[in-house]
């Protein structure tokens, strides 16, 4: 009987020890991931968009509202007539923004940074407002500018 328990109080040091090695590498693999999505905000690489290709129709950009196109670029219309556009990623770390609500607010998913319609940051984290994507509208469609 004594050498059962002798057995059995082994195996349970044995897992103890498993389970906190485990444990170790989980939170050194948690910590690495954060190391990662910490740095995922800075090097962000300038959006690459050709001016020959047309991000939206016109007649497809709500009045005080927006679009968001390939997860790149947002495109707004504040007031008829008048366009703007943003680099779609988060200053925060790069989450993609969605389109204006009806209140014109962008939110990102991420962690729920708010941008109002011209781009600036209503709530954080962020700390600073999305990036402007210069546009022109020409035969009813918009397109970056060159
Ligand atoms: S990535 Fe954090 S709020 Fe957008």
């Amino acid at each position: 009987m004594r050498e059962e328990n002798d057995s059995a109080a082994r195996r349970l040091a044995l897992d103890t020890v498993t389970s906190r090695r485990a444990m170790l590498c989980g939170l050194a693999g948690a910590g690495a991931l954060g190391a990662l999505s910490a740095c995922s905000g800075c090097g962000r690489a300038a959006l690459d968009l050709d001016p020959e290709r047309p991000l939206a129709a016109v007649s497809d950009v709500p009045v005080g509202g927006g679009l968001v196109v390939d997860d790149e670029v947002v495109v707004v219309q504040p007031v008829e007539g008048e366009f703007a556009a943003f680099d779609a990623r988060c200053t925060h770390e790069n989450g993609i923004v969605q389109a204006p609500d009806s209140e014109g607010l962008m939110v990102c998913p991420r962690h729920y940074s708010k941008f109002d319609i011209e781009g600036s940051v209503v709530s954080g984290p962020a700390d600073s407002g999305l990036k402007a994507v210069e546009v022109s509208v020409a035969d009813g469609e918009v397109f970056p500018a060159a």
